[in-house]
């Protein structure tokens, strides 16, 4: 029984040997060839570069009050300096978390430019000042705010700007993964997404806390911005893929609940945005072949830079 049995051990040895051979065999050339990234795979990733390199400007300076030109320069590639972009006047626990999120995009920045390589492009124009701010805050409401929203004046000012950002992000992550080809780029981009999320996540928990106060001197709640923002940015994606901290309750979580600590759709999925999704919503103007927002003269990248074309 003994003999009989190793030489049966040593025969499904034998057989998993060879098969594994010839799985070896078929796959070293086919699967050498399918590429980490395609060129597609860059060019979709490179749509988000425009966004990372618009939270790490941000949030670097709303925390210290300088950027990726004091701590890493090598990052900007030489890209044209921000316009006012400023230190927010921020309490610790705030300037503690809005540090992280701005040293988050470093390491962002840090693998975007290792991975896409020759597809990685310099810092684009930026526009984060004052009077922008205040112009994207008064399209949200529909009315002049008075005084003009500035992000810089406190933590909450600062935080409900910072609601605008990496939601954009995270949703354009969502739509850009189906139509990636490569396991590297799939990988980055799911990895990239985690932290998006995260970072929205804290940043709509903090708000979500005060989320029935006024925000002064308006009469408007923290919720209401919220609200107004992410209807707004519907309105510019021309779909529904955005909601703010409350809503009614058909839309709440298993239809069962009016707040909104999470954007997500009936099935408590997270809402995709396509490219031009995301670049219409970040240029304010509905149409990814006209610039603004915070992105004055567009974006960079095969795709931006084709709608700007056409
Ligand atoms: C905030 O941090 C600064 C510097 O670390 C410290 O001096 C100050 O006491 C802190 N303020 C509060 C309210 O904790
Ligand atoms: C876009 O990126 C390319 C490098 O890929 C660079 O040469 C060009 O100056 C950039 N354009 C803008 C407007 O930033
Ligand atoms: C391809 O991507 C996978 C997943 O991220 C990684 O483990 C692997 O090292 C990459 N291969 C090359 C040749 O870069
Ligand atoms: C969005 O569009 C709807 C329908 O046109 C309009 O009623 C609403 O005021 C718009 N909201 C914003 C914030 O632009």
């Amino acid at each position: 029984m003994a003999f009989h049995n190793s030489r049966s051990t040593l025969g499904v040895l034998f057989t998993t040997l060879v098969l594994f051979g010839v799985l070896v065999a078929v796959c070293i050339p086919s699967c050498t060839a399918q590429a980490n990234f395609t060129t597609t795979d860059y060019e979709n990733i490179q749509v988000a570069l425009n966004l990372e390199y618009l939270e790490a400007v941000y949030f670097l300076w709303g925390a210290y009050g300088y950027g990726l030109d004091n701590l890493t320069p090598h990052l900007t590639e030489g890209g044209p300096k921000p316009i006012g972009v400023q230190k927010a006047n921020l309490d610790n626990l705030t300037r503690d978390i809005v540090a992280q999120l701005g040293l988050e995009e470093i390491g962002h920045l840090t693998i975007l430019q290792k991975e896409l390589g020759r597809y990685y492009f310099p810092r684009v124009q930026l526009d984060l000042s004052e009077a922008n701010w205040a112009k994207i805050i008064d399209n949200a409401f529909g009315e002049k705010l008075n005084p003009p929203f500035n992000p810089y004046k406190n933590s909450l000012n600062y935080l409900i700007s910072a609601y605008t950002i990496p939601y954009v992000g995270l949703t354009g992550y969502v739509g850009t993964i189906p139509l990636l080809q490569g396991e590297g780029a799939k990988a980055l981009v799911a990895e990239l997404l985690g932290v998006e999320a995260g970072q929205d996540a804290v940043i709509r928990t903090l708000l979500y806390t005060v989320k029935d106060e006024l925000v002064p001197p308006y009469k408007y709640t923290v919720a209401e911005f919220t609200e107004k923002i992410s209807s707004l940015r519907n309105n510019l994606s021309h779909a529904f893929v955005d909601e703010g901290l409350e809503v009614p309750k058909s839309e709440g979580a298993d239809g069962l609940v009016t707040g909104n600590i999470l954007s997500a759709n009936t099935y408590s999925l997270s809402y995709a945005r396509t490219a031009k999704q995301v670049l219409e919503t970040v240029y304010g103007t509905g149409n990814p072949s006209i610039p603004g927002g915070f992105f004055p003269k567009g974006g960079n990248g095969t795709i931006a830079l084709g709608y700007l074309k056409s």
